[in-house]
């Protein structure tokens, strides 16, 4: 991605490097404890929600659909902007032969579908708000969603939320340095830019995080 993207700074910090510690630091430590995110209820969420053709947007080292108990025929499609996560996670995951597509969840997507499911876990709060802005990618996931398919994931909230003190350092850190930019963003605006782009949308906040789940895309094209 070009350096003058808005969007660069969300993915450009997944280095080899962090890469390297990101499942001991963020899932064995940050999640859990500073988010209050449930590491084994995601997991088992993405054993429930992956479906047979599945799509995962802002990868990173995949842990998710490593523990998942998915279904080894499972197609799986990793897109990212970032060449490091696609060649980590798909290195991962290389008992499901994945594809990689490397894009920008904003920009129009060089891939068609349609997608069983669609993860998007932990990528809303690391793109360019205000949170109407995000929108765009939530409808250009719902384009490539099949009709009785499920588009999912969880991100974290910004400052109106409640949160732990770490949390709320970390959200102000993130933000300061440019990996995340949600400070405004909220569980409301969340379910506003979903219902925009699909019928059936669910929203549950969890810690420092929303979790949502939508079905019945309305399409944009
Ligand atoms: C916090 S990690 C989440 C990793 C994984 N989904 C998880 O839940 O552990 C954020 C991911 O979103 C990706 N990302 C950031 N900006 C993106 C964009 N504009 N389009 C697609 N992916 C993006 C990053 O490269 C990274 O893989």
């Amino acid at each position: 991605m070009d350096k003058s993207d808005p969007a660069y700074a969300g993915q450009a910090g997944y280095t080899r490097a962090f890469l390297g510690i990101y499942d001991l630091w963020v899932i064995g430590v940050v999640a859990p404890r500073f988010l209050k995110t449930p590491i084994k209820e995601t997991v088992a969420r993405h054993g429930e929600l992956v479906g047979a053709r599945h799509l995962d947007v802002g990868p990173g080292t995949g842990y998710f659909l490593d523990k998942a108990p998915l279904d080894p025929a499972t197609a799986i499609t990793l897109l990212d902007p970032n060449p490091a996560v696609l060649a980590k996670c798909a290195g991962r995951l290389a008992r499901f032969n994945p594809e990689t597509v490397e894009a920008d969840v904003l920009k129009p997507l060089p891939i068609k579908g349609p997608f069983d499911s669609i993860g998007l876990s932990h990528v809303l709060h690391c793109i360019p708000g205000p949170m109407e802005a995000k929108g765009a990618a939530i409808s250009n996931l719902a384009n490539v969603v099949a009709p009785d398919g499920v588009l999912f994931g969880a991100t974290m909230l910004g400052l109106d939320a409640e949160h732990t003190k770490p949390a709320r350092f970390l959200i102000r850190v993130g933000n300061k340095q440019g990996g995340f930019d949600n400070l405004t963003d909220t569980a409301e605006g969340l379910r506003s830019i979903l219902e925009t782009s699909f019928e059936d949308v669910q929203v549950r906040v969890v810690g420092s995080m929303a979790e949502f789940e939508a079905r019945q895309p309305r399409r944009h094209e």
